[in-house]
């Protein structure tokens, strides 16, 4: 009943969580506007996987984070807003630190600004467990240190930092979701789960950076309920609430799980140009979600496995997606 027609704005709504947000908003009821990045050869992104039916149903504009007078205009209206849309990408970050910034920070001041001045009712700021850095304790509760490794993470830290600083400065409706790394169906092949499929499938090896690195995967519409349940509840305002299973896998391990699933048996190779510089490597992220449970009666639903089954047929129904044209940051 919370969502029935209420206007809803997703900031990266056509990125790979956005979707799967947008579709659990509109099952619920909620009349949903996506705000994602103009580029001249199509704005969709993964909205393009959406059956039709529910594409049609959403309102989607172009522009640019960066652009405030653009945001102001999207964000005007709207009594929920998800704040998903920035650059995700570790690898670009090391290259391109001012665009992440920009955007991750520079953006994130934009839309808190667009949304205090429409006075918005509810706005869930989208973090992650990468603010953490590799695990100093386990698992990895909300007071654990922030030590951002990458730009990335630094810009991410500064944006939940800016955030927080809104809901107490301005007291604003503002809560923090932080998921721990999550995957599923339409998460492109800069990610490492799609990354091993496809080679599984369609190359002689599989290409890889380091595989020890441990992370605990969150299934891709468990990142969505979570943070919808967060935006019901006021009580949440001013928190950072984690999302996370409470277990862990080492990369190898993920491989020999998809090369089990797939019944391949192809030789992992060293990439080293997917090795991040040691101390920007994260070892190890396993979260307690402790807080989202006892706040929002949280947890999450699909297992590992199976949620690995499901992203394996997804990626096989969309191997034209996936260029094999080697690494790309
Ligand atoms: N994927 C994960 O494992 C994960 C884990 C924790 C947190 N997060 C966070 O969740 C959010 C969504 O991640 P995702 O994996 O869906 O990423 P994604 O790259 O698929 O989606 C991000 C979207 O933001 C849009 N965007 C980028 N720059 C923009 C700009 N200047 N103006 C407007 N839109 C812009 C992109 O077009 C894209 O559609 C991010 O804030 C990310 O930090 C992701």
């Amino acid at each position: 009943m919370y969502w029935q027609g209420k206007r809803v704005l997703v900031t990266g709504g056509a990125g790979f969580i956005g979707s799967h947000l947008c579709e659990r908003l509109l099952d619920a009821g909620a009349d949903v506007t996506v705000f994602t990045r103009y580029t001249s050869n199509g704005i969709q992104g993964a909205l393009l996987d959406l059956p039709a039916e529910r594409y049609e149903a959403l309102c989607i504009i172009a522009g640019d984070l960066r652009d405030a007078s653009g945001v102001e205009a999207a964000v005007a209206g709207q009594d929920v807003v998800f704040h998903l849309a920035a650059h995700i990408g570790i690898p670009y970050s090391y290259v391109h630190p001012n665009d992440v910034v920009q955007v991750n920070v520079n953006g994130t001041v934009n839309l808190l600004e667009a949304c205090r001045r429409a006075g918005t009712g509810r706005i869930v700021l989208f973090s992650t467990s990468e603010t953490y850095g590799t695990a100093q304790y386990t698992p990895i509760d909300e007071d654990h240190p922030m030590h951002p490794q990458s730009p990335y993470a630094a810009s991410k830290v500064s944006a939940d930092q800016i955030g927080l600083s809104y809901a107490r400065s301005f007291d604003m409706p503002i809560t923090i979701c932080r998921p721990f790394n999550t995957y599923g169906p339409r998460q492109p092949a800069r990610a490492v789960l799609p990354t091993i499929i496809v080679q599984a499938l369609a190359s002689e090896e599989i290409r890889l950076g380091s595989l020890t690195p441990r992370r605990d995967l969150l299934y891709v519409r468990d990142t969505a309920a979570g943070a919808m349940r967060m935006a019901e509840e006021e009580s949440t305002i001013g928190t950072t609430l984690n999302l996370a299973t409470g277990s862990d896998i080492s990369i190898g391990e993920l491989v020999d799980i998809v090369q089990a699933e797939l019944g391949t048996d192809k030789p992992i190779v060293t990439d080293e140009a997917r090795i991040r510089p040691e101390k920007s490597e994260v070892m190890q992220l396993l979260g307690d979600a402790g807080r989202a449970r006892e706040m929002l009666g949280w947890a999450p639903e699909t297992g590992l496995k199976e949620g690995i089954r499901e992203t394996i047929a997804w990626v096989e129904r969309n191997m034209h997606l996936f260029h094999d044209r080697g690494y790309r940051i």
